[in-house]
């Protein structure tokens, strides 16, 4: 007999979700006119749909040794929401080359990496895509809990990064659990994938970030008022990274599972909203906001 999977944990496939990209035209600076938020998240989405195919290839890679039923479900799951993502930041990545960003050499150029990666080392490429897994799912959690910092985002771009952050909640441990339970990666290369994405993930995002913000056409003194402004909101004492820190540095403890830590309230509210509204992501993502 299976234990039942308690709801928090049910890991939801949705699919042809409507943002609402191919209507009016989202202003250049979605996220309340500031450069360097929306940058930040448009760097990420430029990485998106690469990562999450070196996410799915890595858990595939094992799929067959799963021998749990439950565990079974939950990688086919993953590798569906994984891919819905993908399809989704793709069209909006689409709006970004239209901006004149180089996204399809951002793109070539991760794709080569990632791929040889895949390829030679797969427990490898599994314990770092467990380790980027924890900081899309820690993140999440920040943004869900913390709604008012997407207060004054545009609603289709913030509802794609908070349903895109649920579904990384609901799977968050698929990866981590494939990894200990049949790939068998200990706890010395689970921690060294870690420091090794935390290092490259943030330095791929800003050297993306400082590109994009070129092409925008800002001077120097803008761009520097800009990152030092940015910079502060991220790594200042009250800044977004700096309280996301205990929940970062919560997968270095030795019995540490995702399951054990993030708070779920605010989740379970959004998909409350989200089947209120009949499955539309921008009105159940305002509601969502709106009761902050
Ligand atoms: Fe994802
Ligand atoms: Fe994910």
């Amino acid at each position: 007999m299976t234990t039942p999977v308690p709801a928090e944990r049910e890991i939801v496939p949705r699919a042809n979700l409507d943002f609402g990209l191919q209507g009016d035209e989202i202003p250049r600076y979605w996220f309340g006119g500031d450069a360097f938020r929306t940058r930040f998240f448009d760097a990420l989405s430029t990485l998106f749909p690469q990562g999450e195919r070196f996410f799915i290839e890595s858990v595939r890679k094992f799929r067959d040794q799963v021998t749990d039923e439950d565990l079974q479900t939950e990688v086919k799951h993953f590798i569906f929401q994984e891919a819905q993502h993908t399809r989704v930041h793709n069209d909006f990545n689409d709006r970004l080359k239209r901006q004149g960003m180089a996204v399809d050499h951002i793109e070539k150029q991760q794709r080569d990496v990632l791929a040889w990666t895949c390829r030679k080392f797969p427990r490898w490429s599994l314990a770092q895509t467990a380790a980027a897994e924890h900081i899309t799912a820690l993140m999440s959690h920040f943004f869900l809990g913390n709604r008012d910092v997407f207060q004054e985002a545009d609603p289709r771009i913030r509802a794609i990064y908070f349903w895109h952050g649920i579904e990384e909640i609901e799977h968050k441990a698929v990866a981590f659990d494939v990894m200990q339970r049949v790939a068998g990666v200990g706890y010395f290369m689970r921690c060294m994938a870690m420091l090794y994405v935390s290092f490259f993930f943030p330095l791929h995002t800003f050297m993306i970030m400082r590109h994009m913000l070129k092409v925008d056409g800002l001077s120097r003194g803008q761009r520097f008022r800009a990152w030092m402004k940015g910079l502060w909101w991220l790594y200042g004492p009250r800044g977004v990274f700096t309280r996301m820190l205990p929940h970062y540095l919560a997968y270095y403890l030795p019995g540490y599972h995702p399951w054990k830590h993030g708070e779920t309230r605010s989740f379970s509210q959004w998909r409350e909203a989200y089947s209120r509204h009949d499955g539309d992501p921008i009105s159940a993502t305002n509601t969502f906001v709106a009761a902050t």
